[in-house]
C-alpha cells in the first residue's frame, strides 16, 4: 500500500495565539488527500486546536521526563492533554542550538510513544559534514540511535532535513533528497523489516510552493516538513495542493 503523503508545517517561534487563529481561518478546510500537520509554538497550541479544521497538531519539543522540576519545559502528557497528537523530535535547531544529543532524542522518542504522541524524528547533516563526505555516516548514526527507541510496531515519521538547507533558501535537489531518503529507508528496512514500507519520510529545508511538487515526486520522498513557507496560509495551502 502506498504511503499517504504528509505536508507538515513547523512554525518554530512564530505566530502567537491570535496569529495562529488568523492562519487557520485563512487556511480553511484542507482538502482530502494528504495528511496535514502543523507544529505551532506551545503557547499557541490551544488557539490552534480551536481553529484548525482537518489539520493534525503537534508540539515542537517535549521533555523526556514524565514530570518534575524542569522550569520552562513541557511534558508529553501535557502536550497530549492540550491537543497535540505528534511531537517533533531532534529538529536540527534542537540539536545544534540547544545541544541535544542522539541519546536525548532517543529518550524523547520513548517518552512520546509511552504517552501516545506520534514522534516525527528529524535527522540531517551539516554542510561541513556533507563536504567532508560524511553524509552516510551522520545519517546512519542519527537514524540508528532513533530506531533503538522505536519498536517495530510503533507509528512514527522520519524527516530528512539537511542543516545547510534550513532557512537558507538553499534546497537539496530532488536527487539529493532521494539519495538520503533511500539510505534512511534501507536502514529502516534492515532494522524494522516491513515497517519500512509504511513509515513516511519527509524532506525539509527551504521547501516552497515552487519546489514542493518536484521534491514530493522524488523517489522515496513521502512528504515535506516546511518551516518559513508554512507561516502564511496561502503558501502552505499551495504546498498542500501540490501534494
Ligand atoms: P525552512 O525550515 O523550510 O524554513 O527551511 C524547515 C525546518 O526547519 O523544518
Amino acid at each position: 500500500m502506498a504511503i499517504r503523503r504528509v505536508v507538515a508545517g513547523n512554525w518554530k517561534m512564530h505566530h502567537g495565539p491570535s496569529e495562529a487563529a488568523r492562519f487557520f481561518e485563512a487556511l480553511g478546510t484542507v482538502p482530502d488527500g494528504p495528511r496535514v500537520v502543523v507544529f505551532p509554538p506551545i503557547a499557541s497550541l490551544a488557539a490552534a486546536v480551536r481553529a484548525a479544521d482537518g489539520v493534525e497538531l503537534g508540539v515542537q519539543n517535549i521533555h523526556p521526563a514524565e514530570s518534575g522540576a524542569f522550569t520552562g519545559e513541557t511534558s508529553a502528557a501535557m502536550a497530549l492533554e492540550a491537543g497535540a497528537r505528534l511531537a517533533l523530535i531532534g529538529h536540527s535547531e534542537r540539536r545544534h542550538v540547544f545541544g541535544e544529543t542522539d541519546a536525548d532524542v532517543a529518550a524523547k522518542i520513548r517518552r512520546a510513544l509511552e504517552t501516545g504522541l506520534e514522534p516525527c524524528v528529524c535527522v540531517g547533516e551539516t554542510l561541513e559534514e556533507r563536504r567532508a563526505g560524511r553524509l552516510e555516516e551522520v545519517l546512519e548514526r542519527q537514524v540508528l540511535a532513533a530506531l533503538d527507541a522505536l519498536p517495530t510496531d510503533a507509528s512514527f515519521l522520519l524527516a530528512y532535513e539537511p542543516v545547510w538547507a534550513i532557512g537558507t533558501g538553499e534546497t537539496a535537489t530532488p536527487a539529493d533528497a532521494s539519495q538520503a531518503h533511500a539510505l534512511l529507508r534501507e536502514r529502516l528496512r534492515a532494522r524494522h523489516g516491513d515497517l519500512a514500507g509504511r513509515v513516511p519520510i519527509l524532506y525539509g529545508g527551504s521547501v516552497k510552493p515552487g519546489n514542493a511538487a518536484d521534491l514530493m515526486n522524488a523517489d522515496e520522498v513521502d512528504g515535506v516538513l516546511v518551516g518559513g513557507a508554512s507561516l502564511q496560509a496561502e503558501s502552505f495551502r499551495a504546498i498542500i495542493d501540490a501534494a
